[in-house]
Parts: structure tokens; sequence; C-alpha cells
């Protein structure tokens, strides 16, 4: 019974409701933590000129592949690759949401580090400018044999708590909430830092492109960041679009959600550069690390630091919450829809087997530092695999099974149910078979070979 399915599998309760959630995974440590310094360090504007370009190339376009894909089969990327385009493609599927499980168990390790420096913030243990200092707070905390597992522990039992909610009144919900808190949060910290003494410098340098300082690592960085900021290649939107009602017009929505996360990447950056600049840091400062080192030194140079510190962080945490929820979902829904666990058995279940992968993850910064596979600690290689391999592989795949194999029946589900397909469905198909693939193609060399 396709209703009675339906209801157990659950469904978007609105519109509204889809979108935030869409939202919520798309925006998060990507957006807040990694945007902003990956500008600094590849020279401001025409980054962010470039980031722009691959979004609306083929970060949309393939945010409506992977949506559609999940509204034509209703069920988890295994399942919707089998049943859509063949048996041969459902290790597609397989693959992203394996890369859904191990991203996930890393990104569970630095939101926990969030949760930590949203105490730091309030007991005052930041309040420096000394670099040392910081750097020395930064290092005992991630070093750290025990605290740092705790942090991820408490942070995937919250991911857990919303997902074993359901999709309507679990994750649509929390998103409906967290969304607009975040939102708030981020303007208020914006309206600060521009208003900051030499903050208009680092304006310039976010809005003004150079381009005498693009190289071929810029354009990698760019599309690569775009992919991860729009969590593609990864289960979740293919996921969430197995959610979405057919009678709902698609296009509209994941304009939306591209919309929201460009947008809150945008004020991200006006956020941090322009803090930076005032603070006499430059921009490309601190490198990854400008969070969590640099951040504080800024929020302790200014007029109610402390209070900008806790609400930073909280931003940062927010955000990283409806992501992992996003990635907790792909797993879930799989062993739901794969076989029949219940919402329940496969939270908790997958939760646990997360965890355990995040403990060698933290250690590899203290304990297990010296432990190192093909010259990478158990960190840093798992990044590296998902991010620069299964990640483009997976985007890439679904381009061209999409593009070429779905193709027009494709095209003619982006609208709602009875209805023709969109006029500019021709394009589309034309980016996801050739722009796209030989896009993403070029980074996954770029990937193995840099
Ligand atoms: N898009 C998220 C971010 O920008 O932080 C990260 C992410 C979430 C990637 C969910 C992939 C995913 F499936």
């Amino acid at each position: 019974d396709d209703g009675l399915m339906t209801q157990q599998r659950g469904q978007w309760g609105t519109r509204l409701g889809f979108i935030m959630a869409a939202a919520g995974s798309a925006v998060g440590l990507g957006n807040i933590w990694k945007f902003p310094y990956m500008t600094g360090e590849n020279g401001g504007g025409a980054f962010l000129v470039i980031y722009m370009v691959c979004i609306v190339v083929f970060g949309f376009s393939l945010v409506m592949a992977e949506l559609v894909l999940g509204r034509m089969a209703q069920k988890t990327p295994v399942a919707a690759f089998r049943e859509i385009a063949g048996r041969r493609w459902s290790p597609v599927g397989g693959l992203a949401v394996l890369t859904a499980f191990v991203i996930d168990s890393f990104y569970v390790v630095v939101a926990g580090w969030t949760l930590a420096y949203i105490g730091f913030e309030a007991s005052g243990a930041l309040a420096t400018t000394n670099s040392e200092t910081l750097s020395a707070t930064f290092n005992d905390l991630i070093g750290s044999p025990i605290q740092p597992i705790l942090y991820a522990g408490a942070f995937t039992i919250a991911c857990a708590a919303v997902v074993i909610g359901g999709v309507g009144s679990g994750i649509e919900r929390a998103s409906k909430l967290l969304m607009p808190v975040l939102f708030v949060l981020l303007v208020a910290l914006v309206v600060r830092a521009v208003t900051l003494p030499g903050a208009a410098e680092g304006l310039e340098f976010f809005f003004v492109p150079d381009f005498s300082k693009v190289t071929g690592e810029t354009l990698t960085a760019a599309i690569g960041q775009a992919f991860f900021s729009l969590s593609l290649g990864m289960a979740a939107m293919v996921t969430y679009g197995s959610y979405i009602p057919r009678e709902r017009n698609l296009p509209a929505d994941a304009f939306a959600v591209v919309s929201l996360d460009t947008l809150i990447a945008v004020l991200a950056g006006c956020m941090v550069l322009p803090a930076m600049f005032a603070a006499g840091l430059s921009p490309g400062d601190g490198g990854a690390g400008a969070t969590f080192l640099v951040l504080p030194a800024v929020f302790d140079a200014m007029p109610g630091g402390a209070l900008f510190g806790v609400a930073f962080f909280s931003l940062l945490a927010v955000a990283a919450l409806t992501s992992a929820v996003s990635l907790l979902e792909a797993v879930v829904c799989y062993l739901f829809d794969e076989y029949g666990l219940s919402r329940a058995k496969a939270t908790i279940g997958s939760s646990v087997a997360l965890f355990l992968l995040a403990i060698p993850s933290s250690l590899s910064f203290g304990l297990l530092a010296g432990a190192k596979l093909f010259g990478m600690s158990f960190f840093d290689l798992l990044d590296y695999v998902t991010s620069s391999i299964a990640l483009p592989l997976g985007g890439l795949l679904t381009a061209l099974c999409m593009g070429w194999v779905v193709g027009p029946r494709a095209a003619q589900a982006l609208s709602p149910a009875g209805r023709s397909a969109p006029r500019w469905a021709a394009f589309w198909l034309f980016v996801l078979r050739f722009v796209a693939p030989l896009g993403i193609g070029w980074i996954l060399v770029q990937g193995l070979i840099g």
C-alpha cells in the first residue's frame, strides 16, 4: 500500500519545512568555517566570483538532479539508482551512503570542538589576543584523549535525538526553528563586524575581484567548495528528495535552497573577513585554523566580545547540527528502506557505529598523532578519501546517470505530477551530460595528482 508506506517513511509537511531542512543540510561548517578562510587564502573577490559561477553552472543542476532522483523513487539512493537507472547503478547509491557515514564520523569531531568553544568563550578562557595562548588552548583541546570525544559524543546524541523524531516532527521541525535562529545570529554578527573600525578594507577584499591572483588551484578549490557546501555527492540530497511530495514544483524549491546556502556563505564572509582586517590580521592568517585560533582574538578585541564569541560558536554548532542530521538521515533511510529496520533501531545503531569511528579520528590529533597511513593521520585520511575522491566521483557518476540514462524522464519529473518538463530542461540535461562531468572529472584528477 503506497499510502501506508509513505506514512512510515515520512514526508515533508510543508514546502517551507522542506526548504529549511535542505538548507539546514547545505548550510554548515562548510559555509561559516570553511568558506571565509578559503576566500581569504584564494585572493578574495576573484574567488567569490568563481565560486558563484560554479554554484550557478553545476551546483544548481546537480541539486536538482539529486532531489529529482530521490523523488522519482521515493527511496534511499541505493534503491533509487537501482529502480530508476538499473541494477548496475546501485553501487553509486551505496558509495554515497558510505561517504555520508564516513564524513559524518569526522564532522562530529569538529562539531564537538565548536561545543567546547561555546564553553570557553562563556568562561573567559579565550579572553586574550595572545596567539600563543590561543593556540595552546586549541591544541590542548583537540589533543586531549577524553574531552573532545565526549563533546563529539554529546553532539552525536543531539543529532540522533532529532533524527529519531522522524522526517516531519524531528528534522523538519528542528530545522524550521534552528535556521531562523542561525540567520538572526549571523546578521547580528555581520552588523557588528562591518561597523568595526577598519572593516571597509575587509569588504573591499571580499567584493572587489583581483583576477591576477587566480590560479588552477583557485578553480579546483572553488568547485570542491561549491560541492561540499551544497551537500552534493553524499546521498543527503537524494534522501531529502525522497520525502518531497509529487505535487511540488521541484526547481523552485531547489532554487530557494541554493540561494539560501550561497547567501549564508556570503554573509559569513562579511562577518569573518572584515573582523580579521579590523583586528590587523591578513585574510589568509590561520588557514583552516582561523575559526578557532584567530576569531577568539578578534572577539576579545571588540567591545562585548565574549558575548559575540558565545553567539558565534553557538551559530557554528547549530549549522553543524542540521548538516550532520542530514548525513545521519541518509544512513538511517538506507537501513529503513533496504533492511526494514525501524527508525529508532537504525538511528541508535548507526549513531553508535558513527561514534566508534569518531574516536580514532579525534585521537589522531593526540594519542594517535604519530600513526600515519599514506603519510596522513586517520582524520586527514578519511577527509581526503571522502572529500577529494568519493565525493567528486559520486557527483560525476550521478551527473552521467541522470543526464544520459534517466535523461528526459528526469526532466519530466522536475515538474509536478501530470505537467510537462520545464522549457529549459534541455539545457539542464546538457549540463548534466557534458559540463558537470568534465568539470568534476577535472577536480577528481586534480585531487588525485595534487
Ligand atoms: N553542506 C555541509 C556544509 O557546508 O557544512 C556539509 C555537508 C552536509 C556535506 C551534508 C554533505 C552532506 F551530505
